[in-house]
């Protein structure tokens, strides 16, 4: 597989200082270095950043950062990028300096979302991460957390994140969405979090390209200790605390400052790549989630 995990993300914020002020007292998240642009960012780790709150009108994720592992498979990658079909930029010092990587090359997925290939992210190991409430997050080789987003092209969306970039197809959930209908979710992986991506194929766009953002944390009562913060944080419950059938996190979900929703979570399995078989679900959850 090339690449490795999700490493970072953008966000187009309209309120980047409440967004900080929010992450920090809710998340448990880090207020990490401005970038050398002065755009606001979070850590949850020892990387320098994992979120950056670019201002702006969208609410909504701008692009994401997919790390590989050094020069050799970004090169690789992007050959493979160019020989599909998809136009790939390289970045300039200037893009490189405001990521604070090693290399990078950027180039658009099905829907439109910026995506970034990148080696080599700032680690703060002088300064370690320390969360304002407590939370430790688990990263590392899994990455930052996972994005469940939306294509109106399942096929083209394949193409792009399994057939040229790797990901592998964890499993489905087929969700029922009236007596007649349902949407049949697909969940992606590169590492040993269950899903990277959570794929919702649906007949129109959506307002926002992001439903959820999911940073997991290490034990059960880092999940309470953040259902005890809702109301001190003036944060909205949007689905109960449940168990998801796929992946097994033990999670609840909120409101973001931008609108679109948060889950937060622990407990979930671990993929074994060689022996992972795919499966099928009929229900999102074992039990809880419900929405509020
Ligand atoms: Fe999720």
């Amino acid at each position: 597989m090339s690449v490795i995990a999700l490493g970072y993300l953008g966000l187009n914020v309209s309120n980047p200082d409440a967004w900080t002020s929010w992450a920090c007292e809710f998340l448990g998240a880090m207020q990490g270095p401005a970038s050398p642009g002065g755009v606001q960012r979070l850590r949850l780790d020892d990387y320098a950043w994992r979120i950056a709150l670019e201002p702006g009108e969208k609410d909504d994720l701008a692009w994401i950062g997919l790390e590989v592992a050094g020069p050799a498979e970004l090169a690789a990658l992007r050959r493979r990028l160019v020989e599909g079909g998809v136009a790939v930029e390289e970045a300039d010092a200037g893009l490189l300096a405001e990521r604070g990587v090693l290399g990078l090359v950027r180039c658009r997925d099905p829907q439109g979302l910026g995506v970034e290939l990148y080696y080599g992210p700032t680690q703060l190991s002088h300064s370690p991460f320390v969360s304002p409430t407590g939370a430790r997050f688990v990263t590392g080789q899994q990455g930052l957390g996972h994005l469940a987003l939306a294509t109106v092209d399942l096929a083209a969306t394949r193409g792009f994140y399994l057939d040229l970039l790797g990901f592998r197809q964890s499993d489905m959930i087929r969700m029922a969405m009236g007596p007649d209908s349902h949407i049949d979710l697909e969940f992606y992986f590169c590492n040993p979090r269950h899903h990277t991506l959570a794929i919702a194929p649906l007949p129109m766009t959506p307002p926002k390209r992001l439903h959820h953002l999911m940073v997991q944390v290490e034990t059960l009562d880092q999940v309470g200790f953040a259902l005890d913060r809702l109301a001190s944080t003036n944060t909205t419950l949007t689905q109960t605390l449940g168990r998801h059938s796929n992946d097994k996190m033990v999670s609840f979900y909120v409101s973001t400052p931008s609108g679109f929703e948060l889950e937060y979570g622990y407990d979930a399995i671990e993929v074994d790549a060689p022996i992972w078989s795919m499966a099928r679900h009929d229900k999102i959850s074992s039990w809880g989630h419900k929405r509020l």
